[in-house]
């Protein structure tokens, strides 16, 4: 059988792409605002950027298929910016959402607690490369406010001390960046 050409392995990754995932609709709903206009992609970057972490390659494309802008073009811009990352940051990221009703539910106070714990600034990585904790504005799944996003995985009703524990977990168990210098 012969092997797929890269424009069919192309196409079947759009056809698997993740489009359950909550945090597409943050996307969407910046990608709406600007009404699909091709100059709105930095925004639209920006927002996938928080909302993943990264810009995932998965992201690109969807990006690139919305605003109906080649993926090379969107690739590009991506990798000019040095504030656009391709990469997880850290080998284990959380995500804490700041949108309004992530807020009111003292989604800051997660926040709070993982810098305190893993001595790591929002937006930053532990030392020792462990841990990034980042910030986002509304992911779409308010109704589980406070939501916090772990290693893609969308978590819940989420309190300072439930988050810590399983932040805990998924880097094994110990206490990660604690003691480190953020990088
Ligand atoms: S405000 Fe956090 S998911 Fe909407």
């Amino acid at each position: 059988m012969p092997e797929p050409t890269p424009a069919k392995k192309d196409a079947a990754k759009e056809k698997e792409h993740p489009m359950g995932d909550p945090r597409y609709k943050g996307i969407d709903r910046v990608l709406k605002r600007q009404q699909y206009q091709q100059d709105a992609l930095i925004e639209v970057l920006t927002a996938a950027q928080e909302a993943f972490g990264y810009l995932t390659e998965e992201s690109l494309i969807y990006i690139a298929r919305q605003l109906k802008l080649p993926f090379s073009w969107v690739y590009g811009v991506a990798t000019f910016y040095h504030f656009f990352s391709l990469k997880p940051q850290g080998e284990h990221s959380a995500i804490v959402c700041l949108g309004t009703a992530c807020y009111v539910g003292k989604a800051a106070e997660i926040v709070e607690s993982l810098e305190r714990e893993f001595c790591v600034k929002a937006g930053q990585t532990t030392s020792d490369g462990k841990l990034t904790v980042t910030t986002t504005r509304c992911l779409g799944c308010c109704g589980l406010a406070p939501v916090v996003v772990l290693d893609n995985n969308v978590l819940g009703k989420e309190t300072p001390e439930t988050t810590l524990a399983k932040v805990r977990q998924a880097l094994g168990g110990g206490n990660g960046g604690n003691g480190g210098t953020p990088s």
